[in-house]
Formats: structure tokens, sequence, C-alpha cells
């Protein structure tokens, strides 16, 4: 069986659905495919925080204005993600979520799957995803979003926007420092790739595939070694 260390990082986008419930049958179906894996070696899960993690930010907001304290519940929710796979995938996963590094270590003694939040305030999970990557030698980090990649423009917007099939680290800061409103940097409001996250992948020169979990078909060509998956590369 091929070693491969790899990072998956699943979107909070994808773990709720537009009425903000749980998906449940996305999460089951997203934890099965790591059960037929062909590759051993480690595999950390990364989740985001989604819509939950964003209603919690707003009304800490509401509140007070306390970006890094809206990080927290960001965390915090993100974390709960996590535990939420690892009821999934029992036996399989290590049973705690790592909320460091250093506890990220001991886990990986285990041998088994692991599932992770955030990490600190001032950064997304997709800065988790990377420093975990970078911390475990990862081969690649999966990026796993609701669109197929990263586009010349919003998907969201833009009926024409074209998913860039390769993108070098260069494209990459263009494409971030472009589309980098005020926004940018508020709890709950990093992007697909932010600016921290930029910095952690210059230094650790790893390749990144962005692909679409929202029927996870793409995600499982992944798995299964296929060349012909609709994605966008990011390679130095
Ligand atoms: P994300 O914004 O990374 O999750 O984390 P998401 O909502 O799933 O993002 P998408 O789907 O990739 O767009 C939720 C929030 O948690 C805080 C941030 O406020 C972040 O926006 N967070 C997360 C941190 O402060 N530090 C971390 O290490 C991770």
């Amino acid at each position: 069986m091929k070693v491969k260390n790899t990072v998956v990082k699943i979107g909070g986008s994808l773990l709720f659905t537009e009425d903000k419930e749980i998906d449940k049958e996305k999460i089951h179906n997203f934890c099965q495919i790591f059960k037929k894996i062909k590759y051993s070696g480690t595999h950390v899960i990364i989740c985001g925080g989604g819509k939950i993690a964003r209603e919690y930010i707003n009304a800490v907001r509401s509140f007070q204005s306390n970006e890094a304290l809206c990080d927290t519940f960001g965390i915090d929710i993100s974390r709960i993600n996590a535990k939420l796979l690892l009821s999934v995938f029992q036996d399989l996963a290590y049973p705690l979520v790592p909320k460091s590094l250093e506890e990220l270590s001991t886990a990986l003694l285990f041998g088994k799957i692991i599932a992770m939040g955030g990490l600190q305030p001032g950064q997304s999970t997709t800065s988790v995803a990377l420093e975990v990557a970078e911390f475990i030698k990862a081969e690649e980090l999966v990026i796993l979003t609701d669109v197929e990649g990263i586009y010349d423009k919003d998907p969201k917007k833009f009926n024409d926007a074209k998913l860039l099939k390769h993108l070098t680290y260069t494209d990459l800061q263009e494409i971030i420092i472009n589309s980098s409103g005020n926004k940018q940097a508020a709890a709950g409001e990093y992007r697909i790739f932010d600016a921290v996250s930029l910095q952690i992948l210059k230094r650790s020169k790893l390749n990144i595939r962005i692909i679409s979990g929202k029927d996870l078909k793409d995600f499982e060509k992944y798995w299964n070694g296929e060349e012909d998956i609709t994605c966008t590369m990011i390679t130095e």
C-alpha cells in the first residue's frame, strides 16, 4: 500500500445545509471515503466553522467590538465540527480533537485518522490545514469547498467565471491582493485562501488541490488516484 501523508480541510459550508441544519448525509459520505482509502500514512482532517460559526461571530460582534473574541467562537465551533466527525469514525479515529501542534504530536503516535478545528485567533482553518500539513510533512493538502476551485472572479456572482486549473504561488498572491477588501481579516471572513495561509504556503512549499466537496465525486476520484479531477492545483 502506498504511503501518503495527507491533510484534508473540509470547509464549514459543506457541513451544514442551506437551512443551517447539520448535513448528516454529507458528513457520513465524507467519512465513508476515508474508510476505503488505498493509501496508508497519516491522514488529518481540518474542519471549518461554517454558517453556525458565523452566527456566533455576528452575535458576539453585536455585543462588543472584539475580533479576537469573535475568532475564539469560530475556533470552538470548528472543534465541535471536528468532534462530530469523530462520532462517525469511532475506533478509526483518535478520540480527542488536538488543540495545538503539541497535542497533534501525541495524537500522531496512535496511527489513526485525526480531526481538528482551529488553533489560534487571527487566522482561518485553511491556515491550520497548512500548518498541520507542514508539521506532518504531508505530500499534499486537499481543500474541499463548495465550488470547484479558485476562479478568475466570484463564481457565485458571475456566470462566466472561469476555473483556474493551475496556479503558482505568485498567481495566488496576486489573486489574494486583488480580492482583499476591508473584511478580509475579520473573524468569520477569511476567504478560501487568506494572507496568513499564503505566508505559510510560501515557506512550506506544499502542493495544494482545491476540490469541490459538494457531491464528493472528485474527492473520491482523488483517493482512487485518478487524474481527470476538476480542481485548482497550486504549486510553487
Ligand atoms: P473558517 O473561516 O476557517 O471556517 O473558521 P469556514 O467558515 O468553514 O470557512 P470556509 O468554509 O473555508 O470559508 C471559522 C472562523 O474561526 C476563526 C476565524 O474567525 C474563522 O473565520 N478561526 C479559525 C480562528 O480564529 N483561528 C483558527 O485557527 C481557525
